[in-house]
């Protein structure tokens, strides 16, 4: 027997506990050209909560009374596919049970002696590759100029404003804690952070810290804090629009700011991205994130969470700000 995590209701507004199940299974028995795994670390993401509703997006919505799926390091239990041995371990996207069997599609093998195993979920893996690829193909990054990001202290923004650094730029955070705002000066080397919690006029705050205004906008977040970023817009800014998690929850349409006066006055870009867009990127992403991992130029920070049981309340914690760096959840099976 072994558990999994189902998605039990569909959430209205914040998920709750109550919106999971937690059930056992019997593992089917292995056939030809197939490969028992047990899971070793889950990534838990914002994105999932928009594949809890019914609606049609970019990746199939999550069907009622089966299982949660995310990234996964799982390790080979059992083969009897040629693929793979006993004792490897690969990535993928899976769903969320302690063991499964798979008959290897769209498994990567993964090397726990060349980085941990949850870096494959982190800055080796979706993250890493989100903060660099939206960073340079939409963002075209420059020496000298000011990248804003927010969601800054997150599993995507920590990586970006570190990136933001070693390409030369002034970097700025938003975050919503002054341990994360201490975190992006001194662990991160942003150049300022704002704590949007605790400020009363966002928009005053970001034209303070980038007096030479904002040329590219990193936004995780949305709303009202990636309105404020458009009064600092310079000419040609870029706006990657990656993430919108301040909106992830409303039962009704967010009343935002019109934008297209501040594009048309400014020749600015907004252009929504999806890192799945950039398959073909990844190698040479994954390469250069590597490359300034052992050069010590850029750093993984986590959040671990233990236990499998414990994955929907991580994910829960993600809309409550408790994780800095990738929230990852240690299983012990
Ligand atoms: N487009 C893509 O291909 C792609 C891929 C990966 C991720 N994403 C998106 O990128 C964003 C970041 O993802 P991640 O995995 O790196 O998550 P994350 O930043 O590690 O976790 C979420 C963070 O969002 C912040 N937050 C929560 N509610 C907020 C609110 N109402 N207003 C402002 N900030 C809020 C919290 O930090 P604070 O303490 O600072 O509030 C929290 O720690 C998400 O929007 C996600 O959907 C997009």
């Amino acid at each position: 027997m072994s558990k999994t995590i189902l998605l039990a209701k569909r959430p209205e507004g914040l998920p709750k506990l109550s919106d999971f199940k937690i059930d056992d299974e019997i593992t089917p028995e292995l056939a030809v050209g197939e490969i028992l795994l047990h899971t070793k670390y889950v990534s838990v993401d914002p994105y999932l909560r928009g594949r809890m509703n019914d609606v049609k997006s970019y990746i199939p919505p999550f069907e009622l009374g089966q299982p949660m799926a995310s990234g996964t390091v799982a390790e080979v239990v059992v083969s009897k596919n040629e693929a793979f041995q006993k004792g490897d371990f690969i990535s993928g996207i899976l769903p969320w049970k302690e063991k499964m069997v798979s008959n290897g599609e769209g498994l990567l093998k993964v090397d726990q002696n060349r980085a941990p195993l949850s870096a494959y979920l982190g800055i080796l893996g979706m993250t890493g590759l989100t903060a660099y690829l939206g960073l340079t193909e939409i963002g075209k990054p420059k020496k000298g100029e000011t990248l804003v990001v927010s969601g800054a202290a997150g599993a995507v923004g920590s990586v970006v404003g570190q990136i933001g650094k070693i390409l030369g730029m002034r970097v700025v955070g938003v975050a919503g804690t002054e341990e994360k705002i201490a975190l992006l000066k001194n662990e991160f080397g942003f150049d300022e952070a704002i704590n949007y919690k605790t400020t009363e006029n966002m928009a005053a705050a970001l034209k303070t810290a980038c007096p030479d205004g904002v040329d590219v906008y990193f936004d995780n977040v949305g709303g009202s804090i990636s309105d404020a970023v458009l009064f600092s817009i310079n000419k040609f800014a870029r706006i990657v629009c990656c993430g919108a998690i301040s909106v992830y929850n409303n039962t009704k349409l967010p009343q935002s700011m019109s934008v297209q006066t501040f594009l048309v006055r400014n020749s600015a870009l907004m252009q929504g991205f999806i890192v799945f867009d950039y398959a073909d990127k990844y190698p040479d992403a994954i390469q250069q994130l590597s490359n300034w991992l052992v050069e010590e130029k850029l750093k993984s920070t986590e959040t671990v969470r233990e236990g499998f049981e414990n994955i929907p309340q991580a994910f829960l914690d993600l809309f409550d700000g408790k994780n800095k760096g990738k929230m990852v959840i240690k299983t012990d099976s």
